[in-house]
């Protein structure tokens, strides 16, 4: 009998986590039946549709057409429209990945159904309640049934708050499978040349968290300094939605950053692999970064993902405008910080993923 796996995608990061876990359990025969299951938290194709091309994803089995709203709206919404595409299926298991509204949103109506869920990703914490996606950490690990972890710090984290440690598989790094299987593939593409940049002559930015695109003197700030890092070397700007909008709504512009509407994942990979510097307050950039061992400005006071500073290239910069510019300056000077890559973040996360299900399934024969 084949274990009866059902995933769950929703926001754009999910994508590149789920990928390499869909491919392992394919790789496995008829040891599998998988279905995957798009809540539509992001929607536009260059947030969703662009990452199945890039990442050969088969297309989604059920699309639950969530979309955007208050976390409230979405939240249910996405427990709404999954309770009876579960009963529907009814998998032996629900794997969600990562820390987005779709994450707990899935993972709740399991455990309201007895349904067993897997958590991969689990166990980060960045200590700070304020951010969505520590309430949506901390309660998705609550009420999982195994916990795969990306470093041992997630471990430490978990049992600490009282897990079973049964339950807990530290398996490394499930994104950096994805950018170790595409680099070659992101290396051959032409963005560079498109864009006229020469490689480690740019500093690469994103940003889309509330706590620094929802305030208009937040954002104001860091545009600003963008602006003035622009007059020394090119600022590259891929942006989000979110962020969007609220430059339009905030009248906010920068003489000289050159804005990009938001890239597919082989895109964005080749820009990161070839930067000077990255300045991000993505969760995902911090690790890609680390592995690629380009410096990393990350724009926010705490990180989920410690692993990146106390090894990786990472380091974290308040929002402030001249913080900014004395970081990228630092970095800019060849003092950067140097990195190792931590341990297990090595391309084969989704395997130990895959043995870790094998063997609950042979358990329970
Ligand atoms: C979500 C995740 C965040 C993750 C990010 C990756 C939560 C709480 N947040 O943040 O953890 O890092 O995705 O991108 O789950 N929008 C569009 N088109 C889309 C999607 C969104 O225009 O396809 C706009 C809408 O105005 C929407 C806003 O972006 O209201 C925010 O989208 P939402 O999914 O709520 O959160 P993100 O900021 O994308």
């Amino acid at each position: 009998m084949p274990i009866k796996i059902l995933h769950v995608v929703g926001a754009r990061p999910n994508f590149v986590k789920v990928a390499p876990i869909l491919a392992a359990m394919q790789a496995r025969g008829n040891a599998f039946q998988q279905a995957l299951v798009h809540t539509g938290q992001h929607y536009d194709d260059q947030m969703s549709r662009i990452f199945f091309d890039d990442l050969k994803m088969p297309p989604e089995d059920e699309y639950l057409g969530v979309g955007s709203g208050t976390h409230a709206e979405q939240t249910a919404g996405v427990m709404l429209a999954f309770e009876p595409v579960l009963l529907k299926y009814r998998p032996d298991w629900v794997m969600v990945v990562g820390d987005v509204n779709s994450t707990l949103a899935c993972a709740l109506v399991c455990a309201k159904l007895g349904v067993r869920v897997a958590h991969v990703e689990a166990g980060l914490r960045s200590w700070d309640r304020g951010m969505p996606e520590e309430i949506n950490r901390l309660l998705t690990d609550q009420i999982c049934d195994l916990l795969f972890t990306p470093s041992q710090d997630a471990d430490a984290n978990l049992l600490r708050e009282g897990i079973d440690g049964g339950k807990i598989h530290f398996v490394g790094n499930v994104m950096i499978d994805t950018l170790v299987k595409l680099l070659p593939r992101a290396q051959a593409q032409p963005i560079l040349e498109e864009l006229k940049l020469e490689k480690r002559g740019y500093m690469l930015v994103t940003l889309h968290r509330p706590a620094n695109v929802d305030h208009p003197q937040t954002l104001g700030q860091i545009i600003s300094a963008l602006e003035t890092i622009a007059r020394e070397l090119p600022v590259i700007f891929p942006v989000h939605p979110r962020t969007r909008k609220n430059m339009q709504a905030f009248d906010l512009q920068a003489e000289g950053v050159r804005f990009l509407e938001p890239l597919g994942y082989l895109d964005f990979l080749a820009l990161t692999y070839s930067a000077g510097l990255v300045l991000t307050d993505s969760g995902g950039i911090q690790e890609e970064t680390t592995y690629l061992g380009v410096p990393c400005l990350t724009v926010r006071p705490t990180t989920e993902r410690p692993v990146t500073v106390e090894l990786g290239t990472n380091r974290l910069v308040a929002s402030q405008g001249e913080a900014i510019l004395e970081a990228v300056r630092t970095i800019l000077r060849g003092q950067g910080q140097q990195g190792t890559c931590p341990p297990l973040w090595d391309g084969k996360a989704a395997e130990r993923i895959v043995e870790v299900m094998l063997a609950q399934g042979s358990m329970e024969h």
